[in-house]
C-alpha cells in the first residue's frame, strides 16, 4: 500500500529516522508528490542540501520559505503547471530561537541584550535537543499561520531518532535545572545580610572557580528574561499538544539494516505509547530481487552474442562470465537479507502501512530522482 493517502488525510508529515536513512530525501520527494496533486506545500529541511537547492533552482535554501518555480518541477508532460505549489525553507536554528524571544520580550534593547548573553546562546545552540527543538517551534509557528494545506518536517541528523521526541521536555528541564535556579538565586542573594557570612564565603569562592562574569550572566538571564523563559515552555507544551493531533502522522524512514529497523520499530513502540499517529514506513535502498540468474553456460553464450565483446579469448568470456555470476548472487544474498528484515517490520507492525524504495544507482539529489522515488513512496 503506497503512502499517497497520507498527502491529503494529513497536514503535517515528520520525518524520522537514523542517520543517513534518506530522510530528506523522502520529506522532499513527499512534498513534491503533494504538489503535484494540488496541495500548497512547504517542505522544511533542517541539512544544508545545496544540491536540493540547485535542482530545485532556488536561489537560495535558508530560513526563507521560497517558492519552488512551476516550471521546475511540473510533472512530465504537462507543460509548466502545476496543481499546487511547492514551498521549501531550511531551519536556521539560532533564528529559530530569536522568533521565539522575540515574542516574548518587550523591546529592542532587551533583545539585543539576550542575544548577546551567553547563557541563552548555549540554550539557544548547543544544548542537547535545542536542534529538534527549534524544528518544532518553527513547525508550529508556521502551522498556525494556516498558508499550507501540508507541511514535511525532515528532521536533524540524530544518532537516536528518539531524541526528536524528547527534545521538548530537555530544554524545559534544562530552563528549570536545579543549577541554573540556584545560581540566579545566590546572584541575587550577594549581601552579607541576606546570605550570611557563610553563603558570601560560598559565593566568593564559587566566583573565584567559575568566574564572576558567569554568575552575571546567570542572573541577568534569568532576572531579565522570565517572560521569554516562560515562552519557550509554553511553545515546548503546544509541540507536544500538536505532535498528537490526527491531522500530523509520522513517516519512520528506515533501510533494511537491522540496526535501523530496529530503531523504526522502537520509535513506533514510542508513538502508540505517546497517542501520536503513525503515518507509515518507509524501507529504502532495498536491494531488490531478481529473476533467478543464467547459468554460466548461458551467460557465456550471451557475452559471446554483444559486438562490444567480439574479439575476446574464449577464456577471457568465460571469467567475465563467472565474474557476473559471483556479483549477481552476492547481490541476490543482500536481496534476500533484505527482504527478510522486511518481513520482520510487516510482522511487527502488522497493519501498518509500508512502502519499498529500491536502492538507486546513484545519488538522488534532482527532481528526476525525486520523481522516482515519489513513484515507489506513493503507488
Ligand atoms: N533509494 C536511494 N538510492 C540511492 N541513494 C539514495 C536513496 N535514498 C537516498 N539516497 C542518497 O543517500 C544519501 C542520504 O540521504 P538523505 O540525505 O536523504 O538521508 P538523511 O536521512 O536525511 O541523512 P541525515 O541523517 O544525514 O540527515 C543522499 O546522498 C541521497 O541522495
Ligand atoms: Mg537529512
Amino acid at each position: 500500500m503506497g503512502l499517497a493517502p497520507l498527502l491529503s488525510n494529513r497536514k503535517i508529515l515528520v520525518c524520522v529516522g537514523s542517520g543517513g536513512v534518506g530522510k530528506t530525501t523522502t520529506a522532499a520527494a513527499l512534498a513534491l508528490g503533494a504538489a503535484r496533486l494540488g496541495r500548497r506545500t512547504l517542505v522544511m529541511t533542517i541539512d544544508p542540501a545545496k544540491r536540493l537547492k540547485d535542482s530545485l533552482g532556488l536561489p537560495a535554501l535558508d530560513h526563507e520559505e521560497r517558492r519552488v518555480p512551476d516550471e521546475k518541477i511540473a510533472p512530465p508532460g504537462h507543460g509548466e503547471k502545476v496543481a499546487g505549489s511547492l514551498h521549501a525553507m531550511m531551519l536556521d536554528q539560532k533564528r529559530a530561537f530569536d522568533e521565539i524571544a522575540d515574542r516574548y520580550l518587550p523591546d529592542a534593547a532587551a533583545r539585543e541584550r539576550v542575544r548577546k548573553n551567553p547563557i541563552y546562546r548555549q540554550i539557544s545552540t548547543k544544548l542537547a535537543g535545542s536542534h529538534e527543538y527549534a524544528a518544532m517551534a518553527k513547525l508550529c509557528a508556521v502551522y498556525d499561520e494556516g498558508r499550507y494545506d501540508l507541511i514535511v518536517l525532515d528532521t536533524p541528523p540524530t544518532t537516536n531518532a528518539l531524541d526528536f521526541l524528547d527534545a521538548p521536555e530537555k530544554l524545559v528541564g534544562a530552563i528549570d535545572s536545579p543549577a541554573l535556579q540556584w545560581f540566579a538565586k545566590l546572584y541575587f542573594k550577594q549581601s552579607v545580610k541576606v546570605l550570611g557570612i557563610g553563603g558570601a564565603f560560598i559565593l566568593k569562592r564559587l566566583a573565584r572557580f567559575v568566574g564572576s562574569r558567569f554568575l552575571e550572566d546567570v542572573g541577568q538571564f534569568v532576572s531579565e528574561n522570565g517572560a521569554m523563559l516562560d515562552g519557550f515552555r509554553h511553545r515546548a507544551h503546544e509541540v507536544q499538544a500538536l505532535l498528537r493531533r490526527p491531522e500530523v502522522g509520522f513517516v519512520l524512514v528506515c533501510t533494511p539494516d537491522p540496526l535501523t529497523v530496529g530503531e523504526a520499530l522502537f520509535f513506533h513502540a514510542r508513538l502508540r505509547s505517546s497517542q501520536m499517529s503513525l503515518g507509515g514506513f518507509v524501507v529504502n535502498r532495498v536491494h531488490p530481487r531478481g529473476p533467478a540468474s543464467p547459468s554460466r553456460e548461458e551467460l557465456v553464450l550471451l557475452l559471446g552474442a554483444r559486438p562490444e565483446l567480439r574479439g575476446y579469448e574464449p577464456d577471457d568470456m568465460v571469467q567475465v562470465a563467472a565474474d557476473i555470476d559471483r556479483t549477481y548472487r552476492d547481490f541476490q544474498a543482500l536481496a534476500a537479507i533484505d527482504a527478510r528484515e522486511i518481513a520482520r517490520l510487516a510482522e511487527a507492525t502488522a497493519g501498518a502501512p509500508h512502502v519499498e524504495v529500491p536502492l538507486f544507482d546513484r545519488d538522488v539529489h534532482d527532481v528526476a530522482g525525486l520523481t522516482a522515488i515519489g513513484r515507489y513512496l506513493l503507488d
